[in-house]
């Protein structure tokens, strides 16, 4: 299966220097960034020729780039299952600025009650606070989103709540929510929802529902470099209701039907959303990678990320000194994503990260994945101790931030690579691994000996 998986994806036979000698590239950092699809180079290559202004111009290739960037949008759409009466698709180029965009476009009173959950990252976090009042739904002992707590605030703030926001697959331990569940009570409720779905794109399949349906989603984002399109596109898609109200929050070229000294008639949505020249080969980009997810297909990907999943929980277990955070019963693999955090007794989670990185050439990430809160609760710190890691990074100590180590599978990953990584994990819980020196104002750890040269491989 992943084998015929992997044909796929570019770069997978990249060999790294480490320690010793060069080892095969491992990535499982997907979570973070997924490397691009074959086919979408291809298809950025063969549209690269045409490209031109879109929207504006009459020659042909202007005509063609605009009608590539409209059939990326339907593409979009039908993706999640979108009705274009009822949706509409925005690009813009991620996630995040996918949500800082509906904050702003929401009629949002400082007052009116936004409810997260504790498990989102900052993108799905801070665009609130900025524009409202933001309530946390608490977590469940295995760190998912606790549903009677959910309950709960909305029988408390009833009609103050004007929009539930949580993730549709958490970036730090892969926990899945019941988006339809939570979707249905919501509206119940008075409220709409939106789902950030930047971790469940490429591993699920997503249905934001015809808004008659009481679970449907009102908003959904996804990210293009999730997808294995890192070419900066990603989409809010909405109601298109909500925008066609208020005005934008950018201003510009575009964004207008009549604008005289005195006049300024805004166009729609998505018109209006878009100001300036949009990114169309990333538009084309995600779209090529919707169609080759879709060739593919989600429960195909599902299947294998969650054998993979329940295979490293397994593993992890086995290897001494690890702890796993989140939900960690291997059987409950089909119920999450492929994101596992975990620590490596007391050694620091960046230095783990380093030691995978240069001694054995497995990409992660360590830290807290811009999930503070989320991290900082599965680790069990406190507010006091909250005060004293301020006071570290006040005082250029972020070596002395807490964090994980994260690994999170993509489609292409194999049992071959987790055999790897466990090998490593073991290496490191007996003390199995070379000198390091840390900077401490930035919390990075590099081999005493380092002499890496990057412009070695790649050089503008
Ligand atoms: N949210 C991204 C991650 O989890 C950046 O790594």
């Amino acid at each position: 299966m992943a084998t015929n998986l992997r044909k796929y994806i570019v770069g997978l036979d990249a060999s790294v220097p480490v320690r010793g000698g060069m080892r095969p590239y491992i990535n499982l950092d997907n979570a973070a960034s997924t490397p691009p699809f074959r086919s979408v180079l291809e298809a950025v290559d063969h549209f690269s020729p045409w490209y031109s202004s879109v929207h504006r111009g009459n020659g042909l290739k202007s005509r063609l780039s605009t009608e590539a960037y409209e059939e990326a949008r339907q593409i979009v759409a039908a993706f999640v299952s979108a009705n274009s009466d009822e949706r509409v698709v925005i690009f813009g180029k991620n996630t995040t600025e996918a949500i800082n965009k509906l904050s702003y476009r929401l009629p949002l009173k400082k007052t009116d009650i936004v409810l997260i959950s504790h498990l989102e990252h900052h993108s799905n976090d801070l665009p609130w606070r900025a524009r409202a009042t933001v309530k946390r739904i608490g977590l469940t002992p295995e760190g998912g989103i606790d549903r009677a707590d959910f309950v709960a605030l909305l029988d408390k703030y009833g009609g103050r709540i004007k929009l539930v926001a949580i993730s549709g697959a958490s970036n730090v331990t892969g926990h899945i929510p019941d988006i339809h569940w939570f979707a249905r009570k919501a509206h119940e409720a008075g409220a709409q929802i939106l789902v950030d779905c930047a971790q469940l794109a490429a591993h699920r399949p997503i249905r934001i529902g015809s808004l008659e349906d009481p679970e449907h989603l009102d908003y959904i984002a996804i990210s293009g470099h999730k997808m294995y399109a890192p070419f900066g596109t990603g989409a809010l898609i909405g109601r298109r209701d909500t925008f066609m109200r208020s005005e934008p929050e950018y201003r510009g070229g575009g964004t207008v039907n009549l604008v005289t000294p005195t006049i300024v008639d805004w166009a729609a949505s998505p018109d209006i959303d878009e100001a300036g020249s949009p990114n169309v080969i990333g538009a084309v980009a995600l779209a090529r990678a919707i169609k080759t997810l879709e060739q593919i297909g989600l429960n195909t990907i599902a299947e294998h990320e969650a054998a993979l999943t329940r295979y490293a929980l397994t593993k992890l277990k086995e290897v001494p000194n690890v702890t796993v955070y989140g939900e960690i019963e291997p059987s409950y693999a089909t119920g999450r994503s492929g994101v596992i955090p975990f620590t490596v007794g007391n050694v620091p989670p960046h230095l783990v990260a380093a030691i995978l990185g240069f001694e054995w050439g497995i990409g992660v990430r360590s830290g807290c994945f811009c999930a503070q809160p989320y991290v900082m609760s599965l680790l069990g710190i406190d507010r006091q101790t909250q005060y004293r890691i301020r006071y570290n990074l006040l005082h250029r100590r972020r070596d002395l931030m807490p964090g994980m180590v994260r690994i999170s599978f993509g489609l292409y990953n194999t049992r071959e690579e987790i055999n790897v990584l466990i090998k490593a994990l073991a290496a490191i819980s007996e003390g199995k691994y070379g000198g390091y020196a840390v900077d401490r104002a930035n919390g990075s750890y590099t081999p005493i000996d380092d002499t890496e040269d990057l412009s070695a491989y790649f050089k503008i």
